[in-house]
This record gives C-alpha cells, sequence and structure tokens, in this order.
C-alpha cells in the first residue's frame, strides 16, 4: 500500500477570501493557528478533475480475449465469439503480409493518412478531400463533439442505439436530449423535428443499420431529418451487411451531414482501430486542426490499404456474413424463448421471451462457451444480441440453446 503524506491546505486558487488564499500556496508559518489548520480541507487527487467528468460512469466495454478465455477456462479459438458484432473471418490474407513486411514502423505516421484517403476516395466514390481517417469510428465520435460542442449544448439520441453517442457528449460536458424510437425501432421523426425546435440541440446521431437491432433510415426519413436546423452525424458502421449505398457523397450536397465509417466491421480490423468519415469541406478544416496529429498509426494504415487492395475477398466475406444471417434468423425463429427482429446488419436482436431472463440466458450460454450480448439498460433487458459469425459457429450457438430448452 502507498502512503501518502497527509496534505494540510489546498494548493488551488479556489477560496474567495484573498486572505485564505495567501496560505494556500506557501508552508504555513508555525504560528499559525490550528484552528485555521483545521477548516483546510485535505488535498486529493480527485479535486483535480473537471467536474463533470468526476460523474462519469465508464463504457461498458466487452473483455478482452485472453482475459475472457482465462475466465471461461476455454482456449480463444475454443470461445464463439458472437458478442461484440466482429468479423470472424478476419482480413484478407494481404493485411498479414503487409503487416510482417513492414519498413518505417520506427517512424511516425503520416498525419494526414494520404495513402488510405486516395484508397477511399476510389472505395467510395467521393474525393480524398472529403475524407478524414480516425483510430476508429470512435474517435471521430469524439473528435466531432470536441468541435461541435461547447459544455451545456445538447445534442439528440435515439435510443435503443450505439451508447457511445451518449458517453461522449458526458465526457464533453453536453447534455444528451433522447427520443426513443417506435416499438418497431424506428425513428420518431415528428418528436425529433419538435425537440430541434423547443430545446435546439447542436447536433443528433443517427445509426443506419442502427446497433442493437439493424434496422435501417430510409431516404425519406433522412431527408427530413437533414432538413432541420442540426448537424446529423449518420454513423454507417454497417452499411455493408444492409446491401444500401452508403450516403457518404451527399455530405457535398449537404453542409449539415457527417458520415462516419470503419474497417472493424467491413474489413475485420477491429484491433487495429481504423474508421474514417467524410464531411462537408467547411467542416473538415477545423477537424483537421484539432484531431490528435498521429492518430491512424502506421500498422492501422497499412492494414486498411492491404485490405482494399482485396475487394473481392471483402465482397465473399460480406456475403457470407449476409447468407449465414438469413440462416441464423430462421434458427433463432424456431427458439420458443427467443423473438428475433429482421437486421440488415452483422448482428440479429431478439426479444427473450416466455419469462426467461435475459441475463441469465446470457450466462447459460457464456458457461457452454458462447458469448452474446446481454443489455444492463432498462429498456433492453428483456433482450439479447447475437452477432452472425461463420455456420460452425450458429450450429454450436444453436446446439447450446437446445440444451436450454
Ligand atoms: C454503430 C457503431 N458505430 C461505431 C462503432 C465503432 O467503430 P470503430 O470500431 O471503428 O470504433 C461501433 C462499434 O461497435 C458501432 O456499433
Amino acid at each position: 500500500m502507498i502512503l501518502s503524506p497527509p496534505l494540510k491546505f489546498k494548493l488551488r486558487p479556489s477560496c474567495s477570501s484573498s486572505r485564505r488564499s495567501r496560505f494556500e500556496f506557501m508552508h504555513p508559518p508555525s504560528a499559525l493557528p490550528l484552528k485555521e489548520e483545521i477548516q483546510l480541507e485535505p488535498l486529493t487527487g480527485d479535486s483535480f478533475i473537471r467536474p463533470h467528468l468526476r460523474k462519469l460512469s465508464p463504457y461498458q466495454s466487452i473483455l478482452p480475449f485472453e482475459v475472457l478465455s482465462t475466465r471461461l477456462g476455454r482456449k480463444p479459438e475454443d470461445i464463439v465469439k458472437l458478442d461484440a458484432n466482429e468479423n470472424p473471418y478476419g482480413p484478407p490474407p494481404e493485411v498479414f503480409e503487409a503487416l510482417g513486411s513492414m519498413r518505417f514502423p520506427y517512424i511516425y505516421p503520416d498525419p494526414e493518412s494520404r495513402r488510405l484517403r486516395a484508397a477511399l476516395a476510389v472505395d467510395s466514390g467521393i474525393e480524398a478531400d472529403y475524407i478524414l481517417v480516425g483510430c476508429g469510428a470512435d474517435e471521430l465520435i469524439d473528435l466531432i463533439m470536441r468541435c461541435v460542442l461547447e459544455p451545456g449544448d445538447k445534442i439528440l439520441d435515439c435510443p435503443p442505439t450505439f451508447t457511445m453517442y451518449e458517453f461522449d457528449a458526458a465526457v464533453n460536458a453536453a447534455l444528451v436530449v433522447k427520443v426513443p424510437r417506435n416499438s418497431d425501432f424506428s425513428l420518431d421523426v415528428e418528436r425529433i423535428s419538435e425537440v430541434v425546435e423547443q430545446e435546439k440541440p447542436k447536433c443528433i446521431f443517427l445509426t443506419s443499420p442502427n446497433n442493437p437491432d439493424g434496422s435501417i433510415i430510409d431516404d425519406k426519413t433522412l431527408l427530413k431529418i437533414l432538413n432541420l436546423p442540426i448537424l446529423v452525424v449518420l454513423d454507417e458502421a454497417y452499411i455493408e451487411f444492409s446491401g444500401i449505398e452508403s450516403k457518404m457523397r451527399w455530405v457535398k450536397k449537404f453542409e449539415n451531414l457527417i458520415v462516419l465509417r470503419t474497417f472493424s466491421k467491413r474489413a475485420a480490423l477491429a484491433g487495429l482501430r481504423v474508421g474514417y468519415g467524410a464531411f462537408p469541406l467547411s467542416i473538415i478544416e477545423y477537424l483537421w486542426r484539432a484531431k490528435q496529429p498521429y492518430n491512424v498509426s502506421v500498422a492501422a494504415e497499412i492494414a486498411a490499404c492491404a485490405a482494399l487492395e482485396n475487394p473481392v475477398y471483402l465482397e465473399n466475406v460480406k456475403v457470407a456474413l449476409v447468407q449465414e444471417r438469413e440462416r441464423l434468423f430462421k434458427h433463432l425463429e424456431e427458439v420458443p424463448f427467443l423473438n428475433p427482429y429482421p437486421s440488415y446488419s452483422n448482428f440479429i436482436l431478439c426479444e427473450v421471451t416466455s419469462g426467461r431472463d435475459a441475463k441469465k440466458l446470457k450466462e447459460d450460454l457464456a458457461k457452454m462457451g458462447v458469448m452474446i450480448r446481454h443489455y444492463s439498460n432498462k429498456e433492453l433487458a428483456g433482450y439479447v444480441r447475437v452477432s452472425v459469425g461463420k455456420p460452425e459457429h450458429t450450429d454450436a450457438l444453436m446446439k447450446s440453446l437446445k440444451l436450454l430448452y
């Protein structure tokens, strides 16, 4: 145990009385009355932390694979991991070759990720000037908020959805105004319009396909929201599985639209952290100024470029996952205590019915080495989400579920 010496006086000039503040920065003379000493609070590390962050709850991340493996007493390869929407096929072989022959890991990366942005321009059909790359889409969500929000500004969130928006808003001292989705998980556009008018949130986060239910936002709905006086951040982390074209090119037409995408799902690079976004030129300029200069590592850029060199592999993996999603859906429909929702993504949300407990279901499957996602928040307490894996993963899940009938 480390014991720190008791500190008897504050270091920060936070008191209103000038008489007291004089004492705060110097050792008190030995003649200082005892009473004065007792009144001063002890100095603790958390007193330096910004007040809004002292109340922050940590983001609920999944357990690291090795930790999970130890906890379950199973080798990582014996775990059926269907809890974090990862892509079980892994990246194209070109990625491993490129990482293995990386020449300059000891040199800082290109702060502008030029090679990758040029490749993404070809891949997405929008010029590199509109594209910025980040350490995952997660970094870009935070960067957008840091550039857009003053403390006390509001964001509009439409739960249930990706909880990172709410989390980053809290980190950035912003307030979250919620317009819950309808019971079929579609957006309540009328309410969104009212709230934009009344509360004047600065930006809205829309996810299509939405995590956790896999529903998509149609063009008519998106256009209605784009016509409101609000910055629209459209998160397309799972767009490849939807059969719908990305809206990246729309940022040339709409000054209030940002579109985010990622290599985590489509190219199975979740562990290397590469996300990207398309931004109007009038916005991207400020993100360039505010971002960490070396936010995309040499390894991340090399891996993402190599993945884009093999579009056939990426397409085949996507087709395999979409086919497996349909097979998984049919199987889940047959489970007497699950009600799966049709999904345009690489996961399927299921309502847990017949009086079964969703948390217990997750725990029972985990004991059999099958990981699925359960939610601790109120609105999704009775649901689980299952990521789409390889056919053998579906088979293992179904076998384990049958043991619980
Ligand atoms: C909707 C959504 N957006 C963004 C992300 C994060 O993407 P990245 O891995 O690029 O940070 C996720 C991750 O699961 C997600 O579900």
